[in-house]
């Protein structure tokens, strides 16, 4: 069969080298795709957002399964485009992409059917934000209702903080449109966990657990980015948060959006939070997480393309999940300066020592060709991910094959997954 996969990051790199295992698939194609994914598929210089043409390419090419990577354009409604002109396609329809796309509607979802979450309130008026951060308990936590690239949640620990922070989403408008609605949320602390699954409208399966490190620097500090590095599983998921998750959290989100006619297809990735009172819900993302799939697929026995069509046949609950018993890791390699500014186009060198190396994977997220070579062209370069019969193994792997690769302007955390 022909596949075609939608998005260019290490996350599409991921979903590509599954697919590629695959006995079923003949032939990948990505839209746009990078570097890396070019060795693997051909890459298609079609954007993401490019509804119209994605279709036509998919017709033209007569492809068996469209698989969509990225948010902006599920919540965009890429897969009722795909549906409409009679293609297969895996991800949520638009209706149910809101689920990521709406933290207002998020929130009100889990609040209407008891979903453990913190407190909050929503706000479409600047004015009454501010009256109600003058008596909230500090610290404190805004959110721009839509999608900001992951980058409009802001912690406030002092009133001036959040006022502040109102009038960047609300009235300097610095996420565009997706701060006319924020929602203000009680702060919580605890350990987090990402927990992704695959969903066909009904049943819901859990995949291996993962935790990622945001913030750029050691230590977890500086600036937020997309992701630093991430590992899998969290030794903090135990057997007792996966069954509070089961009971309260995973099959009553799915039952809550088919009761809401919003029936979930696809993926759906669990940002939790252990808190003291329990797991709670921080958000919920309607597609795999970047860089969690670099080091959840790579542990899953399954062939991907199975469970993507009994997902989108409603036959989830005639497959079992397995995942590897051992562990990943994933170093993000970037560039120096990232998430702020830095420089492109240098030469990525040592790529071709993981031909062939088992249980080590670079998975590129900002890579071009340029003139035959390989160059930098972007702020997250790589994921160089590594497995091991435990955490500290496979850390141990992931950053001793993170020496294998050399280019200008290389900078990594030297402490993902450390603390275990
Ligand atoms: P989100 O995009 O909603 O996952 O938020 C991004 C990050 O902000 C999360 O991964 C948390 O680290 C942090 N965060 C979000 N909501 C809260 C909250 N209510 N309390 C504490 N930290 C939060
Ligand atoms: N790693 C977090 C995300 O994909 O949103």
């Amino acid at each position: 069969m022909k596949v075609l996969v939608v998005g260019s990051g290490g996350r599409e790199h991921a979903i590509c080298v599954s697919v590629a295992k695959s006995p079923k698939v003949d032939k990948i194609y990505c839209a746009p795709g990078n570097a890396g994914i070019g060795q693997i598929a051909e890459c298609v210089d079609i954007g993401a957002m490019e509804f119209d043409k994605l279709v036509d390419f998919a017709k033209e090419k007569e492809i068996d399964l469209t698989v969509i990577g990225m948010d902006d354009p599920l919540v965009g409604g890429v897969v009722d485009k795909f549906e409409e002109a009679g293609l297969r396609v895996f991800g949520p329809r638009k209706n149910a992409a809101i689920l990521e796309g709406s933290k207002e509607f998020s929130k009100d979802l889990m609040k209407k059917y008891n979903i453990p979450t913190a407190g909050y309130e929503n706000f479409d008026s600047p004015e009454e934000a501010m009256k109600y951060l003058e008596t909230a308990k500090m610290p404190i936590v805004l959110k721009a209702d839509g999608l900001a690239l992951g980058k409009g949640v802001l912690i406030c620990q002092t009133r001036e903080e959040a006022m502040e922070g109102v009038k960047t989403l609300m009235l300097d408008k610095k996420f565009g449109e997706a701060g006319n609605t924020i929602v203000i949320e009680e702060f919580m602390t605890g350990k987090e966990v990402s927990v992704l699954s695959f969903v066909d409208g009904k049943t819901i399966k859990i995949m291996t657990s993962a935790q990622d490190h945001k913030r750029a620097k050691d230590g977890d500090q500086g600036l937020n980015t997309g992701g630093m590095g991430t590992f899998s599983p969290s030794p903090f998921y135990t057997d007792d948060v996966d069954e509070f998750c089961k009971k309260y959290i995973y099959q009553a989100s799915v039952d809550a959006m088919a009761a809401e006619s919003r029936p979930f297809t696809g993926i759906i990735f669990f940002g939790l939070m252990l808190t003291e009172d329990g797991p709670k819900v921080l958000e919920y993302n309607a597609r795999f997480g970047d860089p969690e799939a670099q080091v959840v697929l790579p542990r899953m026995k399954n062939d991907i393309i199975d469970v993507f069509e009994a997902c989108i046949d409603g036959k989830l609950d005639e497959i079992d999940l397995e995942f590897e018993d051992n562990a990943a890791v994933c170093v993000v390699l970037a560039s120096d300066g990232y998430p702020v500014s830095y420089e492109k186009g240098f030469e990525i060198k040592g790529l071709e020592q993981f031909d062939g190396k088992d249980g080590y994977y670079v998975f590129h997220a900002g890579t071009k060709l340029d003139d035959g070579k390989i160059v930098t062209n972007g702020g997250r370069v790589l994921g160089v991910t590594a497995k091991g019969d435990t955490l500290k193994e496979a850390r141990a792997n992931a950053y001793e094959a993170t020496k294998l690769i050399d280019f200008d302007n290389k900078y990594m955390r030297t402490d993902i997954g450390k603390e275990l």
